[in-house]
């Protein structure tokens, strides 16, 4: 086992232009969806795996009006995240609390919540671990409840054609840290975001909880070289792709394999900027 202590260095791929557009393309299907299963009020509503809280700021400003008096429950195992979280949200959202927890422990009463959302974050955990939470959410959520998820870490996540960008951005990273003199340190369980769990895992996974499957849509997202430089700096997703090396030296190396890669293999817009699309699925089921 590692004793690096990863940062929370998430947010700068939230705050992309890309992210945001395409997660509250994403919300806007959820709130209609919620809205035509009749919800008349959201009392409480619980956000798993909060963040820096982008998720659950484009939840609450895209609801209806008459639905924005509810109480907010942020939960996440990154105290730091939560932090920046109470920053962001505090002032916007009245009745804001954290829950400094794994979503494992949550400990919220049953039948005491109206909606749950889980953004970007299911596919870290494994899928016995992804039952017993679903499990879990579906206990706290009120008869009639929805749930709401999304990941862009699945099988069908990155289409066919691009997968020649993420070969040669690894092979570009890698290289990277030999010319460095920058060896893997560990061989370590690898990392569950690595799994990409098929679209019909996800599908099926919210029937096995007990929930009914309300719609699976996939959305696609043409990320550009800045959105992918920031993903790949982010911690977990450099130690996914590149395990067993120090964690910043991934980081730094997966970032740096961006530019080539994406020259190489990325599609260009009409404006002559490069991009590679990314699939995110986004689920909706009811208690
Ligand atoms: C990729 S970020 C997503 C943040 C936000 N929901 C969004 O969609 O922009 C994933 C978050 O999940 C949190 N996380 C990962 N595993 C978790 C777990 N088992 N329980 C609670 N939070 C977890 C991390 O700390 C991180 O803040």
């Amino acid at each position: 086992m590692s004793n690096e202590v990863e940062k929370y260095d998430y947010e700068p791929f939230a705050d992309t232009e890309e992210y945001k557009k395409v997660n509250s393309d994403i919300i806007t299907t959820w709130i209609q969806i919620m809205i035509d299963k009749g919800t008349k009020s959201v009392d409480k509503l619980l956000d798993i795996a909060t963040g820096a809280g982008t998720m659950v700021q484009l939840f609450f400003n895209l609801l209806p009006s008459n639905l924005k008096e509810s109480a907010v429950l942020c939960l996440d195992q990154s105290g730091e995240a939560l932090k920046l979280a109470q920053e962001r949200l505090g002032k916007e959202i009245k009745k804001l609390n954290l829950i400094n927890s794994q979503i494992q422990d949550m400990d919220l009463p049953d039948k005491s919540v109206d909606v749950a959302l889980w953004g970007n974050g299911i596919h870290y955990l494994c899928e016995e671990e992804q039952i017993e939470c679903l499990k879990r959410i579906k206990r706290v959520l009120k008869p009639g409840g929805m749930f709401f998820f999304n990941t862009a870490f699945y099988e069908e996540a990155r289409p066919a054609d691009t997968l020649p960008f993420y070969r040669s951005q690894v092979k570009n990273a890698v290289q990277y840290l030999r010319d460095k003199g920058i060896k893997r340190e560990k061989t370590e369980k690898k990392a569950e975001a690595g799994k990409f769990l098929p679209r019909s895992h996800y599908e099926s996974l919210v029937s096995k909880a007990g929930f009914s499957l309300v719609e699976a849509q996939e959305f696609a997202a043409d990320l550009t070289k800045d959105a992918w430089e920031h993903i790949s700096a982010f911690q977990q997703y450099a130690s996914g792709a590149l395990g067993g090396y120090p964690l910043e030296h991934a980081s730094t190396a997966m970032k740096n394999a961006v530019g080539p890669a994406i020259q190489q293999h990325g599609e260009v817009d009409n404006s002559g900027t490069f991009f590679v699309t990314r699939n995110w699925l986004a689920i909706s089921a009811q208690a």
